[in-house]
């Protein structure tokens, strides 16, 4: 019996999840670092919920926050990005989320609770790499059709702007949208579900 392809895979994710977080304080100028809102580290690793302010996210823009020791991916998408999930209905595996992890409040194209804010665990659910934040339109190495989203740079899965995977990749699903709820219009707690109306 081996592990060596689990134990690969998490080498690699681990090598990965080091380049979020230095991506994450890249962008610390410009968007504060949410590691002021983190609970301890022992909360942290117990699930404790995280509360992450996404008021300086502009458009267009991700930030990298932190939940359960895995990074969660939080966009603000642009008008453009939102409509172009339409046209990938079909090009997508699992367009409306029916096989993928997210909550029942979160809508099932758009995979969000407000239309431009996408929240998501930042796991290629291939082999768990985290994906790359992709979002310009046709980008030279994607492609004259690339509508923006996420590419492994593990095996090349490649997600659209809601975290859907194209179909024919090595990933299976959508990349996971984790329990949230909005406590204000401009925070938002990572691990605690929505309440139901
Ligand atoms: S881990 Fe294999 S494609 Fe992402």
């Amino acid at each position: 019996m081996s592990n060596d392809g689990v134990n690969a895979g998490r080498r690699r994710f681990l090598v990965a999840a080091t380049s979020v977080v230095g991506a994450a304080g890249a962008v610390g100028a410009a968007v504060p670092f949410v590691g002021s809102w983190f609970p301890s580290a022992k909360a942290k690793a117990a699930g404790a919920p995280v509360r992450v302010n996404i008021s300086k996210i502009e458009p267009g823009q991700q930030m990298v926050a932190e939940w359960r020791g895995q990074p969660v991916f939080i966009v603000r998408r642009t008008d453009e990005a939102l409509a172009n999930l339409d046209k990938l209905t079909d090009t997508v595996a699992d367009p409306r989320s029916e096989a993928s992890v997210q909550p029942a409040y979160v809508d099932p194209q758009v995979r969000s609770i407000k239309p431009e804010v996408l929240i998501v665990v930042g796991l290629c659910t291939h082999l768990g790499c985290a994906p790359s934040f992709r979002p310009e339109v046709a980008a030279a190495d994607l492609g004259a059709d690339w509508l923006g989203g996420y590419f492994c740079p593990c095996h090349g899965s490649k997600y659209d702007m809601a975290g859907r995977v194209y179909k024919g990749q090595p990933a299976p699903l959508n990349l996971p949208v984790p329990p949230h709820t909005y406590e204000t219009d401009s925070v938002v707690i990572i691990g605690v579900d929505q309440e139901s109306a």
